[in-house]
């Protein structure tokens, strides 16, 4: 692997780019790919097993592409996948994302936590796993938003469809004193500006977008392969309809990039 080769970043759709946003942030030098399975959304609602296979795809297509580090910037791939992933390239730089139950866990006053994420990332062992470790001393109350990504891949981030489903979902957490929100699904973080208009002010919320950009920064270091280069734009594919992401894109990722049709 070469400094130069980029990064693949992988989503079921277009929530990856709340991630490929904070890499673009903290690593300026690095060109970056990025893959979104549109055709196949929501993998919240999927089998673990058509999630892995569909991941094995993009890493295949990366692999091909010459990419030096794969970024599964999706909690529910990461929970079918990472680990599968993992032992089929050992020495491929991965780094994936769950929700963030540790530093809710240490933020929270009320000591009441809500984990906003897909069907699939709540009902996994991993998550289960992440509560028994972290989340001892705090109650958390999980509420799965079937609906939410399929809205948001609309390109819909304001609606009054989405408000009604947004409400329905923030409401059982507010009324179990949660002052803490995990977002625990990428597609998530693009409703921050109305999820600040529809609570209280004083709730916090978390997401894990910049925790993985410098877990990615610190594999790279340690492998010295950051790049310190000109980068190329950021190249984009997709599964689903090419024009429709090509309509959404400069309202999602404010840099240069070029939208292709991903086959496989
Ligand atoms: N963005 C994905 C996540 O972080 C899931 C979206 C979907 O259900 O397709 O979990």
């Amino acid at each position: 692997m070469v400094k130069g080769a980029p990064i693949g970043v992988f989503d079921s759709g277009i929530g990856g780019l709340t991630v490929l946003d904070e890499i673009q942030q903290l690593l300026p030098h690095e060109s970056l790919l990025y893959v979104a399975d549109c055709g196949h959304i929501p993998y919240g609602e999927k089998s673990p097993a058509f999630i892995l296979e569909r991941s094995r795809r993009v890493a295949a297509f990366f692999r091909e592409q010459g990419a030096k580090a794969f970024v599964i910037a999706c909690n529910t791939a990461t929970v079918a996948a990472a680990a599968d992933l993992r032992l089929d390239f050992p020495d491929w730089p991965l780094v994936g994302m769950e929700p963030a139950v540790k530093p809710a866990a240490a933020a929270t006053r009320s000591g009441v936590v809500g984990v906003l994420a897909t069907t699939g990332t709540l009902q996994s062992a991993k998550f289960a796993a992440l509560l028994d470790r972290f989340a001892t001393d705090v109650k958390v109350i999980t509420q799965p938003c079937p609906g939410l990504v399929e809205l948001i891949e609309s390109g819909d981030l304001n609606s009054p469809a989405l408000r009604q489903l947004l409400q329905r979902y923030i409401e059982p957490l507010l009324n179990a004193g949660c002052d803490t929100i995990i977002l625990g699904c990428t597609h998530y973080p693009f409703l921050k500006p109305l999820l600040a208009q529809m609570l209280p002010p004083s709730i916090i919320l978390i997401d894990t977008g910049a925790a993985v950009a410098r877990q990615l920064k610190r594999l790279l270091d340690e492998r010295d392969l950051l790049a310190d280069g000109k980068p190329e734009p950021a190249q984009f594919w997709t599964s689903g309809d090419v024009p429709h992401l090509r309509k959404i894109l400069p309202t999602l990722w404010k840099y240069p990039g070029v939208v292709r049709s991903f086959g496989a």
